[in-house]
This record gives structure tokens, C-alpha cells and sequence, in this order.
């Protein structure tokens, strides 16, 4: 088997004196999508800013196509195209949705700047006909769809995803999946994806793992964890379906 793109070993993450991961092993192998579902403060976003080091581990190592990512400052993970739409979305409010289309493309790459954001527009036509609005006053699922077009800007080799479908409505939350599962599979870009959705993101990744108090507790397809008693009794019953 070939060696995974993002590989995970045994990482503590800690904020001061407080272990939030507790010895995380994760592997994500090219062009897969692989989901990491839990709870609220299970450490799932500490565990993708971990990727982006920032905060950086504090014992076990990330590996990014073979090479040691653990101490790299940010900017040198972002280079490696490793791109991430983080929590809460984070795109810049004052500035118009192609100004924060910019934003994401790295200076590489301003040759490819109309080509790919004609991707994005094709992904999310909504961003196109709202491209000169500034991105504060945007809805929910439009700042979400930014968020994600801003990263893929980067023309990333990994998209770290960490809860897109957060507070958006059903039908919205479906164009967002559809749109991962359609990069996925045309472009075969690979997908790092958070969430507390866990039906949704099941139902769209090759593979997934469950963590709990900072530890991965199970992992599995997809498909074998939607059908887990365990998992359906803690994550799907009575959940966000
Ligand atoms: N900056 C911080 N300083 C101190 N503790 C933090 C900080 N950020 C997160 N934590 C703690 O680390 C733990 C993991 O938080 P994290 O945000 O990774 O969880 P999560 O799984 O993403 O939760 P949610 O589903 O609510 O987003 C929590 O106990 C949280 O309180
Ligand atoms: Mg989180």
C-alpha cells in the first residue's frame, strides 16, 4: 500500500496545561474522503488546527506526503497545499466574495486566478452572481460555500474541511456535500472533513473515525459506521439526520 498523504501519529495537542488530544492516529490516503465525527469538544477542530500547526503538537509527529510537518510554522503548511476552511468560516467580512476568492489563491498561482475562480463560480454559481457583495452580509450557506471556494483557491492537494454544514438548513447542507463529493470525484481531490453532522458526512466518506474526549475510539468505511449500533446509538439517533 502506498504511503498515506496526511498521516497522523500519536499526537497531544495541549492549550496550557490541558490535554485536548490524547494520542491521535489518523490517516488520510489520496483521494479519499475521510470524516472525523464527535462531539462538541471532542477535539475535532484542535486536531485540524494540529495539521496546520497551529497549535502544534506536543508529542507524536504529522507527516504530509512522507515529509515531518509537526513543527512547520503555518505559512510553510499552507504552502504545501494543504488549505482549510476552518470553524466558523472566517472569511473576511468587509471584503467583496471575489476579493476574498483572492485572498485564498497563493501568489504561485495568480497565473491560474481566472481559470480557477471560473471553478468556483461553476461550483457555487451563487457566488458568482453575488461576487462583488461584500462576504459580512452573505448568508450562512453563501459564507460557507466562500469559505470553501476561498480554499480551494490554493488549488490544495488536501482541503481540510472543519464543519461546513453548521447551522445551515437541510437543503442547503446537501449542496455543500454534493459539491465535496463532485471535487472529489472529478478532480479527485482529497478531503479531511469535520463533523458533528454524522449521518451527512458518513454517507459521503470512503472512511471515518470517531473521536471522544480526544481519542479515537473507532474507525471504519463510512458504510460500517452508519450501520454501527454504537454509532447510530450515540451520533445518529434522535441527531442532526
Ligand atoms: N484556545 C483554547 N484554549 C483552551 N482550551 C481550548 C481552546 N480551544 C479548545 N479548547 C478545549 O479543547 C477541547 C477540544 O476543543 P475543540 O474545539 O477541538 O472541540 P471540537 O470537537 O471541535 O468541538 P465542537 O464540536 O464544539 O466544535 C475542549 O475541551 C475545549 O474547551
Ligand atoms: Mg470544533
Amino acid at each position: 500500500m502506498t504511503a498515506p498523504l496526511l498521516h497522523v501519529r500519536g499526537v497531544e495537542t495541549y492549550y496550557g496545561n490541558i490535554r485536548a488530544l490524547n494520542g491521535v492516529d489518523v490517516e488520510v490516503h489520496r483521494g479519499e474522503i475521510v470524516s472525523l465525527i464527535g462531539a462538541n469538544g471532542a477535539g475535532k477542530s484542535t486536531l485540524m488546527m494540529t495539521i496546520c500547526g497551529s497549535p502544534q503538537a506536543r508529542t507524536g509527529s504529522v507527516h504530509f506526503e512522507g515529509q515531518d510537518i509537526t513543527r512547520l510554522p503555518t505559512h510553510e503548511i499552507a504552502r504545501l497545499r494543504i488549505a482549510q476552511s476552518p470553524e466558523g468560516r472566517r472569511i473576511f467580512p468587509r471584503m467583496t466574495v471575489l476579493e476574498n476568492l483572492q485572498m485564498g489563491a497563493s501568489l504561485d498561482e495568480l497565473k491560474h486566478f481566472k481559470e480557477d475562480v471560473e471553478k468556483v463560480f461553476t461550483l457555487f454559481p451563487r457566488l458568482k452572481e453575488r461576487q462583488a457583495q461584500r462576504g459580512g452580509t452573505l448568508s450562512g450557506g453563501e459564507q460557507q460555500m466562500l469559505s470553501i471556494g476561498r480554499a480551494l483557491m490554493a488549488r490544495p492537494k488536501l482541503l481540510l474541511l472543519d464543519e461546513p454544514s453548521l447551522g445551515l438548513a437541510p437543503l442547503i447542507v446537501k449542496g455543500i456535500f454534493d459539491a465535496i463529493k463532485k471535487l472529489n470525484k472529478q478532480e479527485g481531490l482529497t478531503v479531511f472533513l469535520v463533523e458533528q453532522n454524522a449521518f451527512g458526512a458518513l454517507k459521503l466518506s470512503d472512511r471515518a473515525y470517531v473521536l471522544v474526549n480526544g481519542r479515537v475510539t473507532m474507525s471504519g468505511t463510512g458504510k460500517d459506521l452508519l450501520a454501527n449500533p454504537e454509532v447510530r446509538a450515540a451520533y445518529l439517533e434522535g441527531g442532526r439526520h
